[in-house]
């Protein structure tokens, strides 16, 4: 059994999609073994705890973001954590906090990186008038939204949207695009080639 550590700043949504398909066995070999939030009063830890989930505050105000890091990571290796999930974590890591666990964390952005790294990432598509854009589950790596690249949906812009709808249908797939990234992680099946991740090619 692999143990998921989950990040969250926020509501929490990314992370209640990953907890109902671990829940349906849609995530072969994976349990949540600990949500924490740098956000005492994040949604997402409301939800966590009413599925019985081990949760933690660690706040994050006042503190050096090492500091914070430190008491993150220590949380994350008690409870024997093997894959870090980002699920609207809104901290950069420290250098430091990556090499703890190296290919070991993943994020999800709501755009299709390279484009609109940061905030207000499905704003920024929209105001920039792109036909299409999405999100991407990705390794973190020490650069904001950077990483190898495991999964990325695509959304059509259409005229009728507006930030909030297009926001949304992104939303939707990033739902999808987080368990997908943590199934291909856990099984292992794939090489890192310089950016690229390569999945290996299963005989029929
Ligand atoms: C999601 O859209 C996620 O992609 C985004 O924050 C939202 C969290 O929603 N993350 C980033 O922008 C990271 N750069 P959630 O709390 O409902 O999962």
């Amino acid at each position: 059994m692999k143990n998921l550590g989950i990040l969250l700043s926020g509501r929490g949504s990314n992370f209640e999609a990953i907890a109902n398909h671990v829940a349906a066995g849609k995530i072969p070999g994976a349990r949540i073994a600990v949500v924490i939030s740098n956000k005492p009063d994040a949604g997402g830890l409301t939800t966590a705890k009413k599925l019985g989930l081990t949760v933690l505050a660690i706040p994050s105000k006042g503190l050096a973001r090492e500091e914070h890091d430190r008491a993150v990571v220590a949380a994350l290796k008690e409870h024997k954590v093997d894959l870090v999930c980002l699920a609207g974590y809104m901290r950069l890591l420290s250098p430091w906090f990556v090499q703890q666990f190296p290919r070991r964390i993943l994020n999800i952005h709501p755009s299709l990186l390279p484009a609109f790294p940061g905030l207000e990432a499905q704003e920024q598509a929209f105001a920039y008038g792109v036909k299409v854009s999405g999100c991407t589950v990705h390794f973190v790596d020490e650069e904001l939204d950077h990483g190898p690249i495991i999964v990325q949906k695509a959304v059509t812009v259409l005229d009728s949207d507006d930030e909030h709808t297009l926001a949304a249908r992104i939303l939707e797939q990033e739902h999808i695009a987080y368990s997908e990234a943590i199934r291909i992680v856990l099984e292992g099946k794939y090489q890192v080639v310089g950016r690229k991740l390569v999945r290996a090619v299963t005989a029929k």
